[in-house]
């Protein structure tokens, strides 16, 4: 149940009823210092000012006629006022009793959405790199979480596999030893394409044929065809490789890349004209509309179709919104994009609303992150200023903390070691981007991201597999553990609404997307439990009640923290 939400409503149901205003709200968030209450209440004072009234009076009044029995024990005013709320103690262990018992940590929703997640996407022509990383780590966290509250999820890896760069490809590869099959060329994608553009951008003749392929290409030549296929082959097989790796769940069945559009491409413009939007400047197809202007203050187009008659992003990104509103029903779309593409993604969205391309009760979002910066605050290269291939930065993390286990724990097996490395190497890369909001650009630090202490995923995998090991050392089965739970002491207490909180936590996840207040939520409640830990006796616990009632809380703090990391993405370690 999520607690806030529900004292929310109550409070503002009663403001309603003794203001007579209708649109009187009350805010409710977590009280700061516990000793006063669990939640407090604000927003009485401006509402107070509206009907000149004495804030601390009108509080009192709500806190009169508030019925919150049987979840609330004690409602007092305070300062100007605000309303605290303390939770009983009977209401939080029948909560957590009635999550024991059903397994259920969370409410799911009552109205399921269908919500497509456009992530990860990278362009095919090269191996995927460090400026992917993000957006794949971030929307595959946002779809694990979708999916488990609930909603109806459909992943969309829009690849960019269409455009002028496969003439250049196509060109070097046929002027390459042609007896050499496709995938040997290929095996280092990085290199060959670096080779192309070399030739392209130094040698006319060689740009000229590489532009008369890109015409061959679109026009279906079968040499061509053949060619860029193989390119798409071995580009996807990285992908899919690094995917693994990475633990994402995108697989073949999410490809719906930007030549899937080619043949609707034609109709994005049609429509655009039939609905009088388009405008021709210099022979290019664009889009004006008002709310965008350059920094001179001049109209800002969109443009759709090169005067050639080649299409652009953003036509393709036209067809994909019709479809996935359309044909995909979709109810919420999410692009899951870096910072830099906004002003494309506001113009696209603008224009499909303008157009009619996207449904009136569709939710278009941009959930966009910043760059990984290095050390140096300059955007994240290697030494020699290329740029870091993902596949060489998951193994490095991986080696590190090997190194790391072994130092720890020089007395497990060595294939239990490389076990435990491969877990947290991942979980380290992909926490260090979860845990930070997606809206800024990060330092990228291997000291902070393998680091035992703070917030990283060492330390949370520890704090779980410390929890773990309470229940080895006592030989009782931690999955199915179920007592009572009775809260007493205050880091009992503490750490049980912090576990009520996880509902809490998701439901905001699902409206922001904001995966870093996850990973605080959990290094928070991983703080709350080491204070228990520390303040209450589990196993030497004095009765027999008592203890099981502690291991109760631990089996729970485990649980929150199994499902809060996996919803992240990352995996658990009984041992570590
Ligand atoms: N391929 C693009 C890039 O690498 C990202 C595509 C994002 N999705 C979209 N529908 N435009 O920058």
């Amino acid at each position: 149940m999520n607690i806030k939400h529900f004292l929310e409503s109550k409070i503002t149901k009663t403001l309603i009823e003794l203001t007579g205003l209708a649109d009187a709200t009350a805010q409710v968030a977590r009280a700061k210092n516990p000793q006063f209450g669990d939640y407090q209440a604000n927003g009485l004072m401006p509402l107070a000012k509206r009907l000149g009234r004495n804030p601390r009076e009108l509080a009192q009044q709500v806190c009169e006629q508030l019925d919150l029995q049987p979840l609330i024990s004690k409602v007092d005013v305070a300062g100007p006022g605000f309303i605290n709320l303390t939770l009983a103690a009977s209401f939080i262990n029948a909560a957590l009793d009635r999550v024991a018992q059903t397994g259920r940590l969370i409410d799911t929703v009552a109205t399921p959405q269908t919500v497509v997640i456009d992530y990860s996407s990278p362009n095919l022509a090269k191996e995927m790199h460090v400026g992917h990383l993000r957006g794949t780590i971030i929307g595959d966290a946002v779809a694990r979480t979708f999916e488990y509250v609930g909603h109806k999820v459909i992943r969309q890896n829009h690849f960019g596999d269409w455009g002028t760069q496969f003439g250049m490809l196509i060109t070097h590869l046929q002027e390459l030893n042609q007896s050499k099959s496709a995938s040997n060329e290929l095996s280092d994608l990085e290199q060959f394409y670096r080779q192309a553009k070399q030739r392209f951008d130094q040698d006319p003749d060689f740009a000229e044929r590489a532009r008369l392929n890109v015409v061959k290409l679109q026009a279906g030549d079968a040499e061509c065809l053949a060619m860029w296929k193989s390119f798409i082959a071995v580009s996807v097989a990285h992908c899919d490789e690094l995917y693994q790796l990475l633990g994402i769940t995108l697989t073949q069945e999410h490809m719906v890349p930007e030549s899937f559009y080619n043949d609707k491409l034609a109709s994005v413009i049609a429509d655009l004209k039939q609905q009088k939007l388009l405008t021709y400047s210099d022979g290019a197809a664009c889009v004006f509309l008002d709310q965008f202007k350059n920094k001179e203050g001049e109209p800002l187009p969109l443009i759709v179709q090169k005067s050639d008659g080649g299409y652009l992003y953003a036509s393709t990104d036209l067809a994909a919104i019709t479809y996935r509103c359309h044909t995909l029903q979709a109810q919420r779309i999410l692009y899951v994009v870096d910072a830099r593409q906004s002003l494309h993604f506001q113009q696209v969205f603008a224009v499909a609303k303008a157009s009619g391309m996207s449904a009136a009760t569709t939710a278009l979002e941009h959930l966009s992150y910043g760059t990984m910066m290095g050390k140096d605050n300059k955007p994240f290269k290697t030494r020699s200023g290329d740029t870091v291939k993902l596949i060489d930065l998951c193994l490095e993390s991986i080696e590190r903390a090997y190194s790391l286990v072994c130092n720890k724990n020089p007395h497990l097996a060595e294939a239990q070691r490389r076990a435990i490395a491969n877990v947290v190497g991942i979980a380290a890369i992909k926490y260090s981007e979860l845990s930070k909001n997606r809206n800024s650009d990060y330092v990228f630090d291997w000291d902070t991201m393998l680091s035992f202490d703070g917030n990283t995923a060492p330390y949370l995998l520890y704090s779980y597999a410390r929890i773990c090991s309470i229940f080895r050392k006592a030989a009782l089965p931690q999955a199915s553990f179920t007592y009572p739970i009775s809260v007493e002491a205050p880091s009992e207490r503490e750490l049980a609404i912090k576990l009520l909180q996880f509902n809490e936590v998701i439901d905001s996840l699902i409206v922001d997307c904001l995966p870093n207040q996850l990973c605080l939520y959990l290094y928070e409640l991983a703080g709350y439990f080491m204070q228990f830990y520390e303040a209450a006796p589990i196993l030497n616990a004095s009765t027999s009640e008592v203890r099981n009632a502690r291991l109760q809380l631990c089996q729970m703090t485990s649980q929150v923290m199994q499902r809060g990391l996996g919803l992240l993405g990352i995996e658990t370690l009984e041992e570590m």
